[in-house]
């Protein structure tokens, strides 16, 4: 039995629709929910619903009961996450879980001084917890989505240009659904046992590059501006744009411009068997309609 955490969630719900897509029988799968309410979609594939929340240790045990592999989908609480996690690790080890698999980040400064610490801890603390576990494990180190890049350029990006304080350092932003593709691969193949995969595009692009391309696409110049951390968190407040989201984009853009998603080695196409949607193609997709 495969378990998939986060199944009402585009990665835990990508990853089950591409199990059924490649053989595996709706009744090998469970898909773990905290509101059933959401969950239609999947009772009408016919998977297995287990109701739990991170939240509920007990409810966690008796949803991994019987599971041979668990895919933990990193929780998207992240004020609450690392202690969430936490408790699914446990979980999973009570109800005798025999191989944890768990979709962490890609990154190069494990330490505070991180700019984006405020995400990167609770993944660290769950990829230890999982080892020390004892459980068989596979850790994929997700590389940044490229479907959330259009949030970080913002919508208007076709009339404005692109104003990011990621200056030219380039990152191998990832499709989601070719991550979920590969790890539906590892769920169903053998030999992944105690390994880490580099899940990373197979290309890197910088800001400037994405703004190139967004114009080639549109027919329209796209110009892109680096301001500094200073002049972007001013120029956003400005505009009325939450706290919270300003810090976010901002660190998000600092590990950017220092390399931290930058990638020369990837296990992606290896576990795809063929070559990942690259951000070009993407970026024609996302922005063909809007010239
Ligand atoms: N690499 C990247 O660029 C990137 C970007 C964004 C996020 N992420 C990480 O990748 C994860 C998966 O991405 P995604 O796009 O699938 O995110 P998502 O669509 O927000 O899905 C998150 C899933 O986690 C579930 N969840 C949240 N809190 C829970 C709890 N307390 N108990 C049980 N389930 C809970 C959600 O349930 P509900 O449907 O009930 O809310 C949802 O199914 C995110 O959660 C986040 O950790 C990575």
């Amino acid at each position: 039995m495969i378990l998939v955490t986060g199944a009402t969630g585009h990665f835990g719900k990508s990853t089950i629709d591409f199990l059924l897509k490649k053989g595996i029988s709706a009744k090998q799968i469970s898909a773990l929910v905290r509101d059933e309410a959401k969950a239609e979609e999947l009772k009408a594939k016919g998977v297995n619903l287990k109701i739990g929340n991170y939240d509920d240790y007990a409810s966690l045990v008796t949803a991994f009961t019987g599971v041979d592999k668990l895919l933990l989908v990193s929780g998207s609480d992240i004020a609450n996450r690392g202690k969430q996690q936490k408790n699914a690790v446990n979980a999973a080890k009570e109800a005798g879980v025999k191989h944890i698999l768990y979709t962490s980040f890609e990154r190069k400064n494990e330490t505070e001084t991180s700019p984006i610490t405020f995400v990167a801890q609770s993944h660290i603390d769950t990829e230890n917890q999982i080892k020390k576990s004892g459980m068989v494990y596979t850790i994929f180190r997700n590389n940044l989505y490229l479907d959330i890049l259009p949030m970080f350029i913002g919508e208007k990006v076709v009339e404005t240009g692109i104003f990011y304080p990621a200056g030219e350092t380039k990152s191998a932003f990832t499709l989601r659904q070719d991550m979920a593709e590969a790890t539906a691969n590892v769920l169903i193949s053998e030999g992944h046992e105690n390994k880490e995969y580099a899940i990373s595009n197979t290309e890197n692009i910088s800001m400037g590059e994405v703004a190139k391309r967004i114009g080639e696409v549109t027919g329209k110049e796209v110009n892109y501006i680096s301001p500094t951390q200073d002049m972007y968190v001013e120029t956003l407040s400005k505009a009325g744009v939450p706290t919270e989201y300003i810090g976010m984009f901002a660190g998000f853009a600092e590990a950017i411009k220092l390399g931290e998603f930058s990638v020369q080695k990837t296990d992606l196409e290896y576990l795809l068997g063929r070559k990942p949607t690259s951000a070009k193609e993407f970026l024609k997709q996302i922005y063909s309609s809007k010239n």
